[in-house]
């Protein structure tokens, strides 16, 4: 297969990890013949260093052009007073929009290796953790209209019908090819724009009868996470409360250097990228943790090219090299093996 992929490293640590997921992928398609072309592109606080413009439109275009984008990190403490439509996290928010990217997946698995990591009792968590966060990607809070004075501010939570409809179907399919249980998390009680998707979801839930399914207000799901997290399979739920739980089921995982993140549309063309940040204070010095974004890699074989035994094939290598006992500095306990960056990705590389 012939592929074209667009690299967005980003900043701080973003080149860092790519770096090692690019190496990653070169060695997979290697092993199974496939063809990649990339083409690297500038965003973020890289973009407005050179641009002054933290989402080029070539960037969003050569987006466009290519069969996939894999993005490191963006945005970090020298980008803070510049003026907040030139932020760097304004290009995330363009490249979700622009490719119309509206369904993120953010699976939060606690691997048996890091079981010491995780901050909960074995009791709550058991013989492990597989949650999918589905998280509506390219509306409410982030996008709605927004303004400020001198005395006051506002930003607007909207939804349309058939933006809600579009990410709940996703994430019913999600959830039939999973555990067949689907958690709407929202807050009816006090918002209109989650009671419209609380009826939405409800509506439905009639063509999914195989799927189980329930709703939770938003602060209650952010408890019953941490006081008994294997309830959840798939949960779905909007842009900022997708954003906030994701980070939170993270932590449960052990490491937010772990997860990686797929954001999809309604083709193939989807964004891959490690759902943590970029790190600034690590940057460069070769700890971070290439892990996410080597498993970002993963999920995109599997979304964007349906290259399901490539992409368990990272997985697997991902999951040898733990048991071998290799770790970055952020997962790392006493009596396994401390390895940088680029240690880890090669470590991978030979597992595959
Ligand atoms: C994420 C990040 C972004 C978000 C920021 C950097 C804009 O936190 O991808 O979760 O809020 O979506
Ligand atoms: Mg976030």
């Amino acid at each position: 297969m012939d592929m074209k992929i667009a690299l967005v490293k980003g900043d701080g640590i973003g080149p860092d990890i790519v770096d090692e997921a690019v190496k990653v992928l070169n060695k997979v398609c290697d092993k199974y013949n496939h063809k990649i072309e990339y083409k690297e592109v500038l965003a973020g606080g890289a973009a407005i260093d050179k641009f002054n413009n933290p989402l080029p439109d070539e960037t969003l275009e050569t987006c466009k052009e290519c069969d996939s984008v894999i993005l490191g990190a963006v945005g970090g403490p020298k980008w803070d007073n510049v003026a907040s439509e030139l932020r760097p996290e304004k290009a995330l928010l363009g490249l979700r929009s622009g490719l119309n990217l509206f369904c993120n997946l953010r699976p939060a698995i606690m691997y048996p290796q890091l079981k010491d990591a995780c901050p909960l009792k074995d009791e709550i968590i058991g013989d492990g953790l597989d949650i999918m966060v589905v998280r509506e990607l390219t509306g409410g809070i982030y996008f709605g209209k927004r303004g400020r004075d001198e005395n006051s501010a506002y930003d607007t939570l909207s939804y349309r019908k058939d933006e809600i409809e579009r990410i709940v179907k996703k994430a019913f399919e999600i959830a039939s090819l999973r555990g067949k249980k689907l958690t709407s998390v929202d807050k009816a009680n006090i918002l209109n724009s989650s009671q419209l998707w609380r009826d939405i979801v409800n509506d439905m839930s009639s063509s999914y009868s195989d799927i189980e399914v329930n709703h939770l207000y938003v602060d209650n799901a952010a408890m019953q996470l941490v006081r008994n997290p294997r309830q959840f399979d798939t949960i779905v739920t909007t842009n900022m409360f997708g954003d906030i739980l994701s980070d939170e089921a993270s932590q449960i995982t052990g490491s937010i250097g772990m997860l990686p993140s797929a954001s999809l549309g309604s083709g193939t063309l989807g964004m891959y990228e490690p759902i943590h940040g970029s790190a600034p204070d690590i940057a460069n010095q070769d700890i971070a943790n290439p892990i996410a974004t080597i498993l970002s890699v993963a999920m995109m074989l599997r979304y964007s090219f349906n290259l399901l035994e490539e992409a368990e094939r990272i997985e697997k290598a991902v999951y040898d090299v733990l048991d071998q006992g290799y770790r970055t500095s952020d997962i790392y306990s006493e009596g396994t093996k401390k390895v940088g960056t680029k240690e880890m990705g090669r470590l991978i590389c030979d597992a595959i």
